[in-house]
């Protein structure tokens, strides 16, 4: 089954038949808010709202493996994960929709990883983190939608919950990031340890910090990502329709 995690701006995935909601407890504690269940163009999906419904968890507080146990619990194999971000690279200006194919992580004292007591350990393989083959099936969707999807990107995830610094995202953009955001990590390094395929579908926001004199406000991300809500389903939609 496929799973879809929100981000901001997408904390219900609306048009869902026969929606069922399940609290699930996990041994990790409660994800985020509880689990709602659908058919979406003939498809079963199960969608989470990582902020919690209404938005409130702080991307450093979000329990990402009770969020991924608990879409697992449900039956999910594979995850589209909606990630609001800043873009770094000129092309990724506000407005754009990226499907980036690597991670650096800056993120730091998160619960980063399902082997956390000295009973077992497993180094996974991260060389590509997210999922080839479903990143292929949300291009193909994107065309077949009409959805321009920037194919491609290095996504460097901050810890938040402030934004960063000018020179921090100068030192990203040497590092070779082209977007910024702060919930893509542990997310996905989580879903591959628990062996789910899972691809980043980011929304840019805003120019990154630094790269415009304007300064950035709450207000124009939400209201730049309240404007690519519509393709961000409209895809997703096209997605389920390829696979029914
Ligand atoms: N930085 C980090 N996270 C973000 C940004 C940003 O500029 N915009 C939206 N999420």
């Amino acid at each position: 089954m496929l799973g879809i995690i929100g981000g901001s701006g997408l904390s219900e995935l609306a048009g869902l038949e026969n929606a069922e909601e399940k609290l699930l407890a996990t041994r990790y504690g409660p994800p985020s808010s509880a689990v709602v269940s659908g058919r979406l163009h003939g498809r079963q999906v199960a969608f989470m709202a990582r902020h919690g419904r209404p938005h409130s968890i702080p991307p450093h507080r979000i329990n990402y493996r009770a969020n991924l146990l608990a879409l697992q619990r449900v039956g999910v194999r594979e995850i589209v994960a909606v990630n609001a971000v800043g873009g770094i690279t000129d092309a990724c200006e506000p407005g754009v929709l990226c499907l980036p194919d690597q991670i650096i992580d800056y993120t730091w004292g998160r619960a980063h990883t399902f082997y956390d007591d000295n009973s077992d350990v497993a180094h996974i393989d991260f060389s590509r983190p997210y999922t080839q083959t479903l990143r292929r099936r949300l291009l193909l969707a994107a065309a077949s939608a009409g959805v321009v999807l920037r194919d491609g990107g290095v996504y460097g995830a901050t810890q938040g919950p402030r934004l960063e610094t000018a020179a921090e995202i100068r030192r990203m953009q040497q590092d070779g990031c082209d977007i910024v955001g702060m919930t893509g990590m542990p997310e996905a390094a989580l879903a591959r340890e628990l062996g789910l395929d899972y691809a980043c579908l980011a929304v840019v926001a805003n120019r990154a910090a630094g790269l415009t004199a304007e300064t950035i406000t709450q207000l124009a991300i939400e209201e730049v990502m309240y404007r690519c809500m519509g393709q961000v389903k409209t895809l997703i939609g096209a997605c389920c329709k390829g696979d029914a």
